[in-house]
């Protein structure tokens, strides 16, 4: 008897991968039931070679479901994530509603697995943003060696990290350049076709955005609180792929080439390092792909004991669904959880 899993935000972007890497990994799934708002009542996706029929949530008994994928936004998770729970499921969310609260583990498998025997206190497990997902899968294992005081970091974040709606905007600005069209900026604050915005989610009183604070305070709680980071995140016209021009430093020395062998090494990590043209990883090359590719490997002189790299990941997959469902496996593979159907 395998679990029954349900996905929540089955239509969306990251709704849609997690149905696709469920089917790729051959997750232990019974039974997969997709589930959208009404909106999407009947509207069918592709789980591996079937095609599933989306339910709405507000019809699904969760009763006998083992584990809930969600990923509808912090409204949805900040409402069904505890009823769900309440009937016994896990609910594994990607929004960024459940991130902060002490009673709910946030999870990088690579990087913190061990804190998910917490997940009983609240039966929901959060993702991380996917910025900082794909940065403290890189920074694990340095910090592990020669322990990280300080990080800067620039993000380059793709429009599907903001939603379906805003790959669609990216689109039809895009077209309408072509075509000398009026061009409408709807999804995000100002045109994003051929320019860039310094703006991803809202602004906070100290300047920095939420998507720049997010960053801070996941990276503490998932990797370690004595980091001090400071990020400015950009918005970029790409469709799927974050990239990330991050400077460390840290408390002891790490050269450039043990950095590259550590990084090597590294769970979810791949080094692509070479000194010439093209030697290193853009976004594109990192669509559907589950590694985070790290290159431009280099020492930082202006610092004592500093590294700058580029670090490049599918945030559709390890910045969100790919996660999600690495989470369950270390339910699954650690025996934290038993399928119900089992069980009765
Ligand atoms: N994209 C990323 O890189 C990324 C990374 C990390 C975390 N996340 C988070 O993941 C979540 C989803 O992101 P996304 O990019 O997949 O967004 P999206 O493409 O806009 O999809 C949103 C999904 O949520 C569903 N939904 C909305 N309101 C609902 C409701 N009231 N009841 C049930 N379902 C509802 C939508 O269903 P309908 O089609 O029926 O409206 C759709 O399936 C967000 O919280 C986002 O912050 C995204």
């Amino acid at each position: 008897m395998g679990y029954k899993v349900a996905v929540v935000g089955a239509t969306g972007n990251v709704g849609r991968e997690m149905l696709a890497i469920l089917a790729e990994r051959t997750f232990p799934a019974d039974e997969v039931v997709a589930l959208a708002s009404r909106r999407s009542l009947g509207t069918e996706v592709s789980f591996g070679d079937k095609i599933l029929k989306i339910k709405a949530l507000e019809h699904c008994d969760f009763s006998d479901v083992d584990i809930c994928l969600m990923s509808a936004g912090s409204p949805v998770a900040k409402e069904w994530a505890p009823k769900i729970a309440a009937a016994g499921a896990v609910v594994i969310d990607n929004s960024s509603y459940w991130r902060y609260d002490a009673d709910v583990p946030l999870i990088v498998p690579e990087v913190n697995a061990g804190a998910l025997a917490d997940f009983r206190k609240r039966g929901i497990i959060a993702n991380p943003n996917c910025s900082t997902a794909q940065l403290v899968v890189a920074l694990k294992p340095l910090h592990d060696k020669a322990r990280i005081k300080r990080v800067v970091v620039s993000t380059y974040q793709s429009v599907s990290g903001a939603g379906k709606e805003a790959m669609d905007e990216l689109f039809t600005q895009t077209k309408a350049v072509f075509q000398i069209d009026e061009i409408a900026a709807n999804k995000f604050p100002k045109r994003i076709a051929f320019n860039l915005i310094p703006q991803i989610d809202v602004f906070m009183e100290d300047g920095y955005t939420r998507e720049e604070w997010k960053m801070v305070v996941e990276t503490k709680k998932i990797l370690d609180p004595k980091i001090r980071l400071t990020a400015t995140c950009v918005r970029v016209p790409v469709f799927i792929g974050h990239s990330e021009a991050v400077n460390i430093e840290f408390e002891q020395p790490i050269t450039a080439d043990e950095a590259r062998e550590l990084l090597r090494n590294a769970p979810g990590c791949l080094v692509i390092d070479s000194r010439e043209p093209g030697g290193y990883v853009t976004p594109y090359e990192a669509v559907g792909e589950d590694a985070t590719y790290i290159s431009r490997i280099r020492e930082d002189a202006t610092v004592e004991n500093g590294l700058s790299m580029w670090i490049v990941s599918d945030n559709l997959r390890k910045g969100a669904a790919l996660n999600a469902i690495q989470i369950a496996e270390c339910l699954v593979n650690r025996k934290l959880i038993t399928a119900k159907r089992k069980a009765a």
